[in-house]
């Protein structure tokens, strides 16, 4: 970094914890990392924090029809999560979780600050309650016969048969969509942050750091004025508690924008980065929130509010963007066009949505379309026709007939001007999101590259006597325009960059290096970048995603089909090859003894033939010592080690039962052996 560099923090939206990222979601983060890597390119300090939102009454019923805790579920969507993000390119410096230690901490302290400042009110307010589930209901958990036209089973409200909008004590019938039973209405207090004491304020802040085309709308919503939030909830609820508040929670959305601050904060643990220079209200750094235009008035109008009446700095800018289609119309699960990231990934090479997505995104809030077709031949007539087709044309004549060497002067200086007299535009363009704008500029570029290729045609000079210098000299232009391009192209194309590095053989791609020409320089064998898009991979993905509409359909029509005795709903349905990973053991229990301070644990050390290991298991209620030593048992064996309270678990036993004195481990015939796997 320069001593001039500029100090950025930026944001992409939290992802729930409850479900794993689709195409939809990648709009945004494959848009900001392009913004980030521009930044980085460009010599200054870009840090990408993000995280998973982890609380609310959605992830703590999920974790629960799992047969999960809310931790066990959001460890395992974390993961999923990553994988996703990893497999696009998406480079954060730190993917946190909203249920950190450090979120609690700013949750905490922020709320108090705005407590102490008089900034929250307290009131009690009636709501639905589920009197079986003992919790009131959020009004998506809330469903009935609609008001209007009778429908069954809507949602608290809106009728998806009609259209008709209302509120949940509007609805027929009404029933609690977590345990059937009707709800009654019961009384709470609330805590309640007063948005108006900042009224002031917002309106100096939205009117130079949000989008002209957002304004429109937040003036909508000063003049239907600000009303109060409701900032928390009730137990049962999957949260922090409010500090010195017994059985009230944080709502999930007020520590979710804290997570931003909690992942920083995480990362300058690791990295020895003072936090305040970051969010100290004078800092001079700059922040940045990438979102999409439906959390816009959690962003605009909580999130600024709640920094400034908390003493931190605001925001320098909250970017929304619209939403995607698919083929023109809604992500639909009938029609294969709800595209999970993973299943986009089997088939598809990351950067060719990259470059798609960053040829259709401005810097605005319209809604952006992936057409397929359009996407294939796209991807196939820019990137591959044009791109890597300049480089595919020049290099093998340099590595065939001058040894990799580049000739020592430029064919034509002036049109290699012209290419770097862009970089500023292009920059530009990639500063202010306009990234359609930056594509068109290079890929009109890239036709200039190619049309003096076609003129200077290296392929017929290469046939004739005398004519090596003007292949050199012509190939050795074409090489630097095509190091131009993919210097441009390098925040969209990162793995495309690395190996155009590799073969250009220079370190990377710092914004200014192309100032200087490569020249009396030996680059590497050429090796192709990027196949064109395969139609039939294109169809793998919607078929693919069709399945996987199937699948998920089969465990609600599973869970549907409860009997008495099979109380927990089935888990989600999982393919063979996540069965095969399973390692399940027949194990003899060597020896089974209490464990102190554990009510309900037992430790176990179990014999599997080659070797022995320690579990511990949740069968104390059910099984003296004694009578489980010497029995046959069946072991998960290749679950990860699991750190608990009394030591590590190595594994984990089968056993079956509601609970309590009736759990029954799995006891397989005399005749099998310890170490047997079952199959
Ligand atoms: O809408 C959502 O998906 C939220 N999980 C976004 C949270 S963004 C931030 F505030 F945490
Ligand atoms: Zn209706």
């Amino acid at each position: 970094m320069t001593a001039n560099s500029r100090k950025i923090l930026v944001t992409s939206a939290l992802p729930y914890a409850n479900g794993p990222i689709h195409l939809g979601h990648m709009v945004e983060y494959i848009q900001t990392d392009i913004w980030a890597r521009f930044q980085r390119q460009r010599g200054n300090d870009c840090i990408y924090v993000c995280a998973d939102d982890a609380h609310g009454t959605p992830i703590m019923l999920k974790a629960n029809q799992m047969g999960l805790t809310p931790e066990e579920l959001v460890s395992k969507v974390s993961i999923e999560h990553q994988r996703d993000f990893a497999g696009f390119m998406v480079n954060f410096d730190n993917y946190h979780s909203t249920h950190s230690e450090e979120n609690r901490h700013y949750a905490s302290l922020i709320y108090e600050r705005l407590r102490d400042a008089g900034h929250i009110a307290r009131r009690t307010i009636t709501q639905a309650y589920d009197p079986e589930k003992e919790m009131f209901l959020p009004d998506r958990f809330i469903k009935g016969d609609c008001p209007k036209c009778g429908a069954k089973d809507q949602y608290g409200d809106s009728c998806e048969a009609c259209g008709a909008t209302y509120s949940p004590t509007d609805l027929k019938n009404a029933y609690s969509a977590i345990s059937g039973a009707k709800p009654i209405e019961k009384e709470s207090e609330h805590f309640f942050f007063k948005l108006a004491d900042f009224e002031d304020f917002l309106k100096g802040w939205v009117a130079d750091h949000v989008q002209q085309q957002m304004i429109h709308k937040l003036q909508e919503w000063f003049d239907a004025g600000l009303q109060q939030w409701d900032i928390s909830r009730d137990a049962p609820y999957w949260g922090f508690q409010i500090p010195g508040e017994e059985g009230k929670y944080f709502y999930v959305w007020l520590d979710a924008p804290i997570g931003y601050m909690a992942s920083f904060r995480h990362w300058c643990e690791q990295n020895n980065v003072n936090f305040d220079d970051y969010w100290a209200p004078d800092s001079t750094t700059e922040l940045y929130h990438f979102i999409g235009k439906d959390i816009a008035y959690f962003h605009t109008l909580f999130w600024p509010a709640m920094l400034k009446g908390a003493g931190f700095r605001t925001p320098t800018g909250v970017f929304c963007h619209g939403f995607l289609t698919v083929n023109g119309q809604k992500m639909s699960k009938s029609r294969g066009t709800f595209i999970m990231a993973e299943t986009y990934l089997k088939h598809l090479r990351p950067e060719y949505l990259r470059y798609y997505f960053a040829a259709k995104l401005g810097s605005g809030i319209d809604d952006i379309d992936l057409s397929l077709e359009d996407f294939r031949l796209r991807v196939n007539a820019d990137l591959v026709n044009k791109v890597v087709n300049i480089a595919s044309r020049c290099a093998g004549f340099i590595s065939k007939k001058f040894d990799g060497q580049l000739d020592s002067q430029l064919a034509e200086p002036e049109l290699y001007q012209q290419a770097i007299a862009l970089s500023e535009t292009v920059a530009e363009a990639y500063e202010s999101r306009e990234y359609g704008r930056a594509m068109r500029e290079i890929m009109h570029l890239a036709d200039k590259a190619n049309q003096y290729i076609d003129t200077a045609e290296p392929w017929v000079l290469a046939k004739q006597e005398g004519k090596e210098a003007e292949v050199q000299a012509c190939c050795t232009m074409g090489i630097n325009l095509f190091r131009v391009i993919i210097s441009y192209l390098a925040p969209v194309l990162p793995a495309v960059a690395e190996q155009a590095a590799d073969f250009l053989n220079i370190e990377g791609f710092a914004w200014d290096a192309i100032k200087e020409p490569l020249l009396n320089h030996r680059i590497n064998k050429f090796k192709p970048l990027m196949q064109r898009v395969d139609p039939e991979m294109i169809e793998k993905v919607i078929e693919d995603s069709k399945q996987d509409l199937l699948e998920a359909q089969a465990v609600v029509s599973k869970a549907a089909v409860k009997t008495e005795l099979e109380k927990e709903p089935i888990a989600e349905t999982i393919n063979f090859d996540d069965f095969a990973k399973l390692d399940l053991r027949v194990v003899r229990i060597a020896k089974a003894e209490a464990v102190e301070g554990a009510d309900k644990l037992l430790r176990l050390t179990l014999d599997l033939g080659s070797e022995t290991r320690n579990v511990f298991a949740g069968i104390k209620s059910a099984y003296a010592p004694e009578q489980l030593e010497g029995k046959l048992t069946v072991m998960v064996a290749n679950l990860a080690p699991r750190k608990m309270k009394f030591g590590v678990s190595e594994g984990m036993v089968l056993a079956a039962g509601p609970g309590g004195k009736e759990i029954w481990i799995l006891e397989p015939n005399e005749g099998a052996q310890p170490g047997m796997r079952i199959r």
